[in-house]
């Protein structure tokens, strides 16, 4: 594997932007957890993210430590924020309002908020999901705060998208896969269709985002429709 530090940033890590709204955003009154592992993909996270917070949305975001790698690895962020993450967001006039609605949480922090049943929300997102957590999710393990919320997530019945990184697949993972589906997540892996020809890695990116928008039931404005 290249040391990332060797590596010129990628042009595609930064193209993804969509403006905000010229009204300031109304809070939604929806929360939404992001959970982050250190599979390939930091860069549809962040779109995540940007999607999620411009529509007003809270969005309470948990990293592993791998998670944190993948970022600096694929997108130079080294510390996790707004302003690194949706760095035009951070930039933009409704700053306060994106960064109030950022609650970040530390990964060993199992006593966080989103590790208790209590803490009602619309749904859990894991973008991009590695077989390590995969697994850990499926085990039950609630041993970090990412493994822990998703458990807390099934229990209560809320929606689980588990979007899943990595090719091939071992038994273990469909098997995990298996029992996570059984448990009531949606395993939505990180594959695009190309049925809509898209010409750009953005394009590519925004395919996988929409998809797990729409398993959260949350509007959104990416071209991922065959036809409306
Ligand atoms: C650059 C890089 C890319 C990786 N890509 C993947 C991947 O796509 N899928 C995967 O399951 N693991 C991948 N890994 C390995 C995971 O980071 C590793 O298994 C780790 O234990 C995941 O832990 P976490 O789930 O706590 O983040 C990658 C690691 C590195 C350094």
């Amino acid at each position: 594997m290249p040391n990332p530090s060797d590596q010129p940033p990628k042009n595609y890590m930064i193209a993804p932007k969509s403006v905000p709204p010229t009204e300031a955003p109304l809070s939604s009154g929806k929360r939404y957890i992001l959970g982050i592992t250190g599979a390939s993909g930091a860069v549809y996270a962040a779109r995540l993210l940007e999607q999620l917070l411009i529509q007003g949305h809270q969005v309470h975001l948990v990293v592993t430590d791998f998670g944190k790698r993948l970022l600096a690895d694929e997108m130079n962020i080294t510390s996790v924020s707004l302003s690194t993450m949706c760095p035009h967001l951070a930039a933009d006039q409704h700053k306060a309002l994106f960064a109030s609605n950022l609650i970040i949480h530390p990964n060993k922090d199992v006593g966080a908020t989103i590790a208790s049943g209590s803490f009602l929300h619309d749904g859990m997102v894991i973008l991009p999901c590695s077989s390590t957590s995969l697994g850990a999710i499926a085990s039950g393990s609630g041993s970090n705060l990412l493994s822990r919320a998703a458990a807390v997530t099934l229990k209560e019945r809320h929606t689980l998208v588990v979007c899943h990184r990595e090719s091939p697949l071992n038994l273990i993972d469909i098997e995990n896969m298996r029992t996570l589906t059984l448990a009531g997540a949606i395993i939505a892996p990180t594959n695009p269709g190309l049925y809509l020809l898209p010409t750009t890695v953005d394009e590519l990116i925004d395919f996988t985002v929409g998809k797990a928008l729409d398993l959260l039931k949350v509007p959104h404005a990416l071209k991922t429709r065959w036809a409306e």
